[in-house]
């Protein structure tokens, strides 16, 4: 690769060899030629530039490399950790034997230290981004690209080496005005298996799961855009991994001064920058999270569990979600004899502690092996394109394992159990559990063993046929319910049963049995959709399967009229009770604190965990329902668009929506995707941090909406002064901040500064982490002035109850 390049360059050095004096402003620079404050050179095709720059306000000057159209994004320091502090005349020049310097004053303030050239060195900014060096005998001198620094552009390598000098990592800058290098290290890692990992101060905060052959983190991050790219040298000691790209899209991976990794491409009109993904996406990445022998599920409550046959270490510190204890086996082993194995899917491997690998093992005889092993606790096959072979073993402790997103995952682990403690049919216990586990036991020298296992193994089988075809069956047909049924339910839906109404029809409550409450949604109007295409997104929304979100029961359908039947739920709707003086006071902040921690998981299984990437497009309180717990869940998917893995954003000719909650771009232009959804989360965060309406605010000092209240009060460092009163004797102050901090985030004017839902939820738990300045809201006027209600062509806004639906008609 490096050869080619160079091929390539020295080609068109050659030609332009005859012109030798090059002027500044071109992409190259000879021996001699200098680069003063103000001058800067530009690669070819005008993507980069490299010139001195001054980072925010603290005037200390800096020879950098950043994109030529945004240029307060800077991919590369030259002096760093060398700030030039006064404003005296300063140079930056290739000296004869190769060296480039800064110099001032005939002093050298920095120097790359390269040597070895032997004629005209020349200094070229590639369209890359890579500065190199080359003269007319060798390969690249030097390069850039062999200094990393928090960004890794395409084609940049990450090199591991057990020598840390020849090793190249990402180094986060000390803050957004000082480059100099900050507390957090993104790089390889190489225990056998090489993974990422992220270290503060040197301690390992995050680790993006092993190797497996085919990507090195969690696939939903990849897709035509980016391939990874893994090198091992012969005797597999450096090994560099480096994400391959298609060439016409600009994108950069950049480590933050508070440690997450967010991965950008360059806008449609090159002028400003989507956030991809950030990393670590959510808690369950934090490194150890669940303690030993722990496993962590995002899309549980609480993420943490313990590993079955495995009971918390210190139960009143896990009851108080403090995971980092544990856990412990509830039987001993009963090694050589007495033991078989769990298997549990889709999961990131734990760390690399204590292992023992062989490539070429197969994977019965891994089995064996462990077993014979009495202190091996797991394995597991290393890559998931190897045709089965290799084997992985634990020793001691499993930590860090979690369970990955997305549902066909080949990575499975198997655990170590006494055979006592392994799951079996005729145990209740296990059998309300219904996890997707499944049971591997292993025949051991006992006869008598062997004959139980046995029976339980067929026992297991049958059970596990049955369960796939019922399974099956699910999956094919549509969830319907007669109209007879529907109508005794809710008892020829009666007006009395009419709990709320929209634009698409009355919903009912009804009850299908004395426990089975449903609540149907008679849609009014067909709005044009085929009866397949209704039944297929029946279909999938009935799969769509998370704590915060309500499920859908099915459909019922009779002549032209449709209707949708939920679960129902019995505390109502969130505005019902947070903007109520007396209801408000059932929800003490550590209740609204776990409503907007729950709204956020959902939102994120509906963006990126579910098998389809979902945008709500109408999130507001009244579509979040309470349960009995008071636990929340998302509602009315009437207006959810699913849009392919891959598509970013859509634009809609009907915007269908709710004035308050649309985010600038959805409402005025009709373009939504998923950061109009997180505009909708903002304001939804910021409603029940204030117990105020967004619509319909008022302030004696001023005309702006909560948002623009919220907003000044956040400027004016009062941002406290937002909470509702009620929750004066229940507050926790840091969180009350972080949540504002972050309604304000999601709240952004420009889409792109808004954070993805990953990092909404990151921010929302992780007490550590450093959050962005917000910048101004969208609809940040006074309404006085221009009132954003101008923009309804008709507004029709609703009703009685809980359900309120405004549409627009296409402008
Ligand atoms: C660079 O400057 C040095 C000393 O000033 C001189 O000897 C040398 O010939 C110059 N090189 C080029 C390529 O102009
Ligand atoms: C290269 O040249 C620079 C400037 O002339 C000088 O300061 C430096 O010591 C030289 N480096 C080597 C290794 O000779
Ligand atoms: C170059 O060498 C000097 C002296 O050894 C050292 O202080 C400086 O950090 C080096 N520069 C770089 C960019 O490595
Ligand atoms: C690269 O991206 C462009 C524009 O998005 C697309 O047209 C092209 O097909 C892509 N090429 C590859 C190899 O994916
Ligand atoms: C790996 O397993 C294979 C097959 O069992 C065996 O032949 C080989 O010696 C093992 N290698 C090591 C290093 O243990
Ligand atoms: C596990 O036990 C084997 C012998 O069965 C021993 O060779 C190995 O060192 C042990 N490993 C650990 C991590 O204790």
């Amino acid at each position: 690769m490096a050869s080619f390049l160079f091929t390539t360059i020295f080609c068109a050095l050659i030609y332009l060899a005859d012109f030798f004096m090059f002027s500044v402003g071109t992409d190259t620079l000879s021996a001699n030629q200098t680069i003063a404050d103000g001058q800067t050179l530009i690669s070819q095709n005008q993507n980069f530039e490299l010139g001195f720059f001054y980072p925010g306000t603290s005037g200390n000057r800096f020879l950098g490399i950043w994109y030529k159209d945004t240029p307060d994004v800077v991919v590369w320091v030259a002096n760093r950790n060398d700030p030039i502090k006064d404003s005296d005349e300063v140079f930056f020049k290739v000296a004869e034997n190769g060296s480039l310097v800064i110099i001032r004053d005939e002093t050298i303030i920095w120097s790359s230290n390269s040597t070895g050239v032997t004629s005209n060195p020349i200094l070229q900014l590639l369209n890359t981004g890579n500065l190199v060096l080359v003269d007319k005998t060798s390969d690249f001198l030097w390069q850039s690209f062999d200094y990393p620094g928090d960004t890794r552009l395409p084609g940049m390598r990450m090199v591991y080496n057990s020598n840390p000098g020849l090793e190249k990592h990402l180094t986060s800058w000390k803050s957004n005005e000082n480059p100099s290098s900050g507390s957090f290290i993104y790089r390889i890692e190489n225990q056998g298996l090489p993974e990422m990992v992220i270290l503060r101060d040197g301690v390992k905060i995050y680790r993006s799961g092993t190797w497996n052959g085919v990507y090195i983190n969690v696939p939903t991050f990849y897709n035509l855009v980016y391939k990874p790219g893994l090198v091992f040298d012969k005797d597999n000691k450096l090994i560099s991994f480096y994400d391959s790209y298609n060439n016409s899209i600009l994108t950069r991976l950049t480590i933050d001064q508070s440690g997450l990794l967010h991965r950008y491409t360059m806008n449609e009109r090159k002028d400003g920058w989507n956030l991809v993904y950030t990393i670590p996406k959510d808690p369950c990445d934090d490194y150890g999270k669940c303690g030993p022998n722990g496993i962590c599920r995002v899309d549980k409550v609480p993420i943490c569990e313990c590993m079955e046959g495995f009971a918390p270490k210190f139960k009143p510190d896990w009851d108080f979600q403090d995971w980092s204890g544990g856990c412990t086996r509830i039987t001993p082993l009963s090694c050589p004899n007495g033991d078989g194995f769990l298997e549990v899917t889709g999961v990131k491997y734990p760390a690399m502690l204590g292992f023992w690998l062989n490539t070429s093992m197969s994977f019965s005889e891994c089995r064996d092996e462990c077993l014979r092993k009495c202190n091996c606790t797991a394995y597991a096959q290393p890559y998931i394109n190897n045709g089965g072979s290799g084997c992985l073993m634990w020793f001691g402790d499993l930590i860090d394992t979690r369970v990955l997103p997305g549902a066909d995952m080949n990575q499975n682990i198997y655990i170590r159990l006494p055979v006592s403690e392994l799951e079996s049919p005729s145990d209740p216990k296990n059998k309300k559990k219904n996890r997707p586990a499944k049971v591997v036991l292993i025949s051991v020298a006992s006869g008598i063993l062997i004959s139980v296992v046995l029976c339980v193994g067929v026992f297991v089988l049958a059970r596990r046929k049955r369960q796939a075809a019922e399974r099956k069956s699910e999956d094919l047909e549509l969830p319907s319910f007669s109209f007879a049924t529907i109508a005794a339910a809710t008892n020829n839906f009666s007006e009395e049963n009419i709990i709320g109404e929209g634009g698409f029809g009355p919903v009912y409550k009804g009850n299908l049995s004395s426990e089975e409450e449903i609540a149907v949604k008679r849609l009014s109007e067909t709005s044009g959709q085929g009866f397949e295409e209704f039944k297929n997104e029946v279909i999938l929304f009935a799969k769509l399967q998370h704590s915060n979100l309500v499920r859908l029961l099915g459909c019922c359908i009779n002549g032209d009229e449709r209707m949708l039947i939920y679960e129902y739920l019995h505390n109502k709707s969130l505005d019902y009770l947070i903007f109520d003086q007396n209801r408000r006071t059932m929800l003490t902040w550590p209740k609204r604190y776990d409503v907007i921690m729950g709204i956020a998981r959902g939102m994120l299984y509906l963006h990126q965990d579910s098998r389809l990437k979902i945008i709500h497009r109408d999130l507001k309180t009244s579509n979040i329902l309470l349960d009995e717990t008071l636990n929340p869940k998302i509602s009315d998917f009437g207006l959810a668009r699913t849009f392919r893995g891959d598509q970013f954003m859509a634009r809609t000719r009907r915007v269908v929506g709710t004035y308050g909650y649309m985010a600038p771009e959805y409402a005025i232009d009709g373009k939504f995707s998923v950061k109009s959804d997180v505009f909708s989360l903002g304001v939804v965060i910021l409603e029940i941090v204030s117990g105020k309406k967004n619509r319909g605010f008022n302030h004696r000092d001023h005309h702006h909406s909560l948002l623009g209240h919220a907003w000044l009060l956040w400027k004016d460092n009062k941002a406290l002064e937002l909470m509702d009163e009620c929750l004066n004797d229940s507050f926790i102050e840091s969180q009350v901040k972080r949540c504002i901090q972050v309604g304000l985030l999601c709240i952004q004017k420009l889409a792109e500064d808004r954070p993805v839902m990953s990092s909404v939820l990151f921010m929302l738990g992780c007490e550590g982490a450093v959050l962005s300045e917000p910048k101004e809201p969208g609809f940040f006027m006074e309404r006085s002035s221009v009132d954003v209600e101008n923009v309804t062509p008709t507004s029709k806004d609703s009703i009685r109850g809980t359900i309120t639906i405004t549409e627009l008609e296409p402008r």
